[in-house]
């Protein structure tokens, strides 16, 4: 019964959006088309025509969203975008609204207590999807150079458009974040929300790799995720199984079963640099998993 009320929940979700979305796409692709083209805009977009998703994320309606993250169906798309945002507000009750992201809003309050002394001035979202995270981060820190990769162009039109109408800068890009194309040590503070989970474990360890290559000595790695492989209840251990069989959610159990710690070493952090953390979300009654790692000087 829980189980077919969950799933019937989560499918209700994508229908509940998803109609007003169709009825007023029109306006939405052409509100966003004025914001990416405007001459004085805050941030810039960096779309790759060559790049391929990996089936792994193409051919999965992650979470049961219709089309998942990398949907791009032509150069005014922005579906997947409005899609995850407006169905995640539904799914969190508003927590990612605007300029404030609760997730984000919990790496301020980590940086404060762990990390005063950084005061990053290049920023690095990686998995942005709508970019929530990427405008909170560019409205905390207004001096800062935020920079934000995923892999759908859907997703990256609409989050350019949704940080230029708030009026934050972000710098977008379509980039695997395993594979990136920045400079070594170019970056003070290396971030990912929710997207641990989302990746497989050899995709992982590569992206810890390059989080930590594009960091400067100093500097930090903070990757936060759900909090189902802390202490789990036994609700845990059931939801960690139900959201991978029926959710679309192909790598959760991947992630709640990962040595994460053990990665981190694998990817070059050194020991002492490593910690995890597991925090209450702004508001809202989540908690979050964080593990974070300084780059050795
Ligand atoms: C759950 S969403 C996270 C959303 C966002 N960080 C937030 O907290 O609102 C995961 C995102 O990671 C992206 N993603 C998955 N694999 C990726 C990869 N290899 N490189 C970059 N982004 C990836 C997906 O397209 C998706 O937008």
């Amino acid at each position: 019964m829980w189980s077919a009320a969950n799933r019937s929940a989560q499918e209700m979700i994508w229908m509940s959006v998803g109609e007003p979305l169709y009825r007023d796409l029109d306006r939405m692709q052409t509100a966003a088309r004025g914001l990416i083209d405007a001459p004085d805009k805050k941030g810039a977009l960096h779309l790759d025509p060559s790049y391929v998703p990996s089936p792994e994320i193409a051919e999965v309606d992650i979470h049961l969203q219709p089309g998942g993250y990398a949907l791009d169906r032509g150069p005014d798309d922005i579906i997947a975008g409005v899609f995850y945002e407006t169905g995640g507000n539904v799914f969190s009750f508003g927590q990612g609204a605007g300029k404030s992201d609760s997730k984000a809003g919990v790496i301020f309050k980590l940086l404060d207590a762990e990390f005063p002394e950084i005061k990053p001035l290049r920023i690095l979202d990686l998995g942005c999807s709508a970019g929530a995270a990427s405008a909170a981060y560019a409205a905390n820190f207004p001096d800062a150079d935020v920079h934000a990769v995923d892999i759908g162009a859907g997703m990256l039109r609409y989050a350019h458009a949704r940080a230029e109408a708030l009026g934050v800068g972000v710098t977008f890009h379509q980039m695997d974040a395993s594979v990136l194309n920045f400079e070594d040590g170019f970056f003070d503070l290396v971030v990912s929300h929710n997207m641990l989970h989302e990746i497989g474990a050899e995709k992982r360890r590569l992206m810890m790799a390059e989080a930590l290559r594009v960091t400067r000595p100093g500097g930090i790695v903070i990757l936060q995720d759900v909090d189902t492989r802390m202490a789990p209840s036994i609700v845990h251990q059931v939801e960690k199984d139900w959201d991978t069989h029926f959710n679309g959610e192909r790598f959760w159990n991947i992630y709640n079963n990962a040595d994460l710690v053990a990665d981190m070493y694998g990817a070059g952090f050194a020991r002492s640099d490593v910690a995890e953390h597991d925090m209450a979300a702004v508001s809202g009654i989540n908690r979050w998993y964080i593990i974070s790692g300084r780059k050795p000087v």
